[in-house]
């Protein structure tokens, strides 16, 4: 052998065996890190599947109990509740959303009666509960600003009063944070978090989530006058400044893997807790190739959520988050 032909650093040692691996690894993914969204209607003993998400169901109030079980059991943190809202309760205005018995505030005042220590987080957004699916209020074909955030401070507050630890506002009307965090403080609830779904993206990821709302079919144009242009990172960093500024306790980055970059960006400029959505179109991707065996399931769900801790999240929203549960305890 030539003295010098060869190379002397090896990265490759490193990677030698198992046990050097585990040494060196950069980052880790933990239950600690799972938060999962879970979809909740109305009536008794329903589990309805989503079609263009398999393996993911729309559970009545009454099944909450076995639904949530292993997720507990693995000690998965958090769960985020999405209501069903039938189309019979929806209106103009989303009045639905301030009603203290609508299914959101039904589910929550359930699975804290059962299972108190699990975290929840509730969406602030009118989409799920309008019929016209937008997430704010419309005056001549507009979603409006302002008198939009009347209703979202009053919806969030009636998730509060329900036991919500988390309000978690999707809408991306501007000055949401400020006028939620006044308005949860003056009602007296001073500790609830806000996790704000900070750079949100108008995204065709959203598809499936929109089906198994029920609100994709009644959408009536698109959400580009309120959610980001995906063309835009330098926005993204001013809407976290002024979430941040405004008081959210922890911002997130919707959709993920396509925005990976945007999750560095927030979290290497502001330091804050740092969240990312792996969102329906997401899982859908995943699910849909690992369903045809064209990807391996336990390595795909593995990898694909181990990408958001090396972007820099401190949690992830995803829908595989019991099987990635599962999976880390077998570990
Ligand atoms: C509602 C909301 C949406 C999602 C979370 N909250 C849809 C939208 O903005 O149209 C999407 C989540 C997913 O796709 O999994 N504002």
């Amino acid at each position: 052998m030539i003295q010098g032909a060869y190379p002397n650093t090896r990265p490759r040692r490193n990677r030698f065996d198992a046990f050097t691996r585990r040494l060196v690894a950069e980052h880790r993914l933990s239950v600690d890190d799972l938060i999962w969204p879970i979809f909740v209607c109305d009536g008794e003993n329903i589990r309805t599947p989503v079609d263009s998400m398999p393996g993911i169901e729309r559970v009545s109030v009454d099944l909450l109990d076995a639904h949530l079980a292993e997720a507990v059991a693995l000690g998965v943190p958090a769960i985020a509740i999405f209501p069903i809202t039938p189309i019979d309760k929806r209106d103009e205005t989303g009045t639905e959303s301030a009603n203290p018995d609508n299914v959101m505030c039904r589910a929550t005042r359930r699975i804290k009666e059962i299972y108190p220590e699990l975290g929840i987080i509730a969406d602030v957004a009118l989409d799920p509960y309008t019929s016209h699916g937008h997430d704010g209020l419309i005056e001549n074909g507009y979603v409006v600003n302002d008198r939009s955030l009347e209703v979202l401070v009053r919806q969030s507050v009636n998730q509060a009063a329900a036991g919500v630890d988390i309000i978690a506002p999707s809408d991306m009307m501007d000055g949401r944070i400020d006028a939620i965090r006044k308005g949860l403080d003056a009602a007296g609830f001073v500790d609830v978090r806000i996790m704000s779904y900070a750079a949100k993206y108008a995204s065709v990821f959203y598809g499936p989530f929109r089906d198994a709302l029920g609100s994709g079919g009644l959408l009536c144009g698109d959400k580009k006058t309120y959610q980001m242009d995906p063309a835009n990172s330098d926005e993204a960093l001013r809407e976290v400044a002024l979430d941040i500024a405004e008081g959210a306790d922890m911002v997130m980055v919707k959709p993920g893997m396509p925005y990976l970059d945007i999750i560095r960006r927030v979290r290497d400029t502001f330091s804050m807790p740092t969240f990312a959505y792996q969102v329906s179109g997401e899982y859908a991707m995943l699910a849909g190739a690992i369903e045809r065996g064209w990807l391996d399931r336990d390595r795909t769900i593995l990898e694909s959520l181990l990408a958001f801790k090396r972007a820099g999240c401190n949690g992830i929203l995803t829908y595989f988050a019991v099987e990635a549960a599962r999976l880390l305890k077998a570990q």
